[in-house]
């Protein structure tokens, strides 16, 4: 296990942006050395048992300072192992959860923590949304795309072979910790993947972060402590007033998409794993970039921006391929799709973001130039 140094790490003070959902609002707290302060989890209600999902490469690392804070808020802490990796995001590793909630005794009152990156998280919270009709959960991310992105705004479930996050659940967490530490242990190729979805912000909704984003895109890739805080907290900050105005995505919430009608379909298409889930969101923000100038929303100039960008990040800009009716029919089961018109979501100007159809002649132009 290689670990990074987070350059210039002084301990800034923990810093907390609110999701603001009324009773089911909670707190996104960011900072250093949370996992293994009792207070970072202050307002989770004590109770006899809590559960902590991890899997096994994220459990060595950081379950046992999670579980010692955790004695102190709960009588007895259990730990359950998953297998790792996005194709075990199904129901046979789902089930594990409940196997083990059950014999464990876990009631309604049982805590879950969910430790570790999206898949986990997306697990756990489908496994907390569901274990007798709802269970309380809190998400403690590792990976950067789970800090700036999936433990934020309730979204929980598993892949279908046919399609990604198809069965799941709205469930909104307790509350978010986000210690940054657990950044240092992160794989290059994992680090680079979380990239991806803070990218993802600037386009769809804040034109400066991405200015921001490409000044220190560098100053991100070497680790360096303040950055890192930074696109993290803005990043929980979009996220957070998209999801307060749009928790079930009726609308708004839909431009969190950007790059995923192309990009699940990626993921999908060359089995779950294959490409990780923010190489695959990367490539295609590319592809709905130039889809979205092709529909004459988007100045070319901008969408060769954005692609720059990712491409700096290490990320992919060309697809696979696959062909342009695999990718078609993929995208056709993508869940923003609505009697079989497939939506995409387009970017209007830099920071502004709709969803649209389009004629599928124009997508295969798309997917013609950058995806096989
Ligand atoms: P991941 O959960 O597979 O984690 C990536 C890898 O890093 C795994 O091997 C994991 O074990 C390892 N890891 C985790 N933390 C580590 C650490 N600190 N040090 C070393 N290794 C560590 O992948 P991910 O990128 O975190 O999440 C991707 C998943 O998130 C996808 O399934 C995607 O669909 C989902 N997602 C969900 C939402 C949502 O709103 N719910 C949003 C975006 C993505
Ligand atoms: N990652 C998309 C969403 O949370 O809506």
């Amino acid at each position: 296990m290689s670990v990074f140094t987070l350059s210039e790490s002084p301990r800034y003070p923990i810093e907390t942006v609110d999701i603001a959902l009324g009773e089911r609002g909670y707190p996104i707290r960011i900072g250093n050395g949370l996992i293994g302060e009792a207070t970072s989890f202050d307002g989770v209600p004590k109770s006899a048992l809590a559960m902590v999902v991890t899997n096994t490469t994220v459990a060595p690392l950081y379950a046992q300072p999670l579980i010692a804070a955790l004695r102190k808020r709960h009588a007895r802490v259990e730990l359950i192992q998953l297998p790792d990796g996005e194709h075990h995001k199904d129901w046979a590793t789902l089930n594990l959860i409940f196997d083990a909630l059950l014999t464990h005794g876990a009631d309604r009152k049982t805590v879950l923590y969910a430790l570790g990156g999206g898949v986990v998280g997306d697990m756990t919270g489908f496994a907390a949304a569901s274990y007798m009709r709802g269970v309380p959960f809190v998400q403690v991310p590792t990976t950067l795309l789970a800090q700036v992105d999936s433990s934020v705004g309730g979204k929980t479930g598993i892949n279908h072979p046919r399609g990604k996050n198809m069965i799941g659940a709205f469930h909104q967490p307790l509350a978010v910790v986000a210690d940054l530490d657990t950044l240092a242990t992160l794989p290059e190729r994992e680090l680079r993947a979380g990239l991806a979805e803070i990218i993802k912000y600037g386009p769809i909704a804040d034109a400066e972060f991405f200015g921001w984003m490409e000044e220190h895109l560098d100053a991100l890739l070497a680790r360096e402590a303040a950055a890192l805080r930074y696109a993290v907290r803005r990043s929980c900050e979009i996220k957070a007033e998209v999801v307060a105005h749009d928790e079930r995505e009726a609308g708004l919430r839909a431009i969190l998409n950007y790059g995923h009608t192309f990009g699940h379909a990626i993921e999908a298409g060359l089995g779950f794993g294959t490409w990780l889930h923010g190489e695959a969101v990367a490539c295609g923000m590319v592809m709905a970039a130039d889809l979205s100038v092709r529909l004459g929303h988007l100045p070319d100039e901008s969408a060769q921006r954005i692609a720059r960008l990712i491409e700096r990040a290490g990320l992919p800009i060309v697809g696979p391929r696959l062909g342009a009716e695999q990718y078609l029919a993929l995208m056709r089961l993508d869940k923003k799709a609505e009697d079989g018109e497939i939506r995409f979501v387009v970017v209007d100007s830099l920071g502004h973001a709709l969803l649209r159809g389009a004629p599928d002649a124009v997508v295969r132009e798309v997917i013609a130039r950058h995806g096989g």
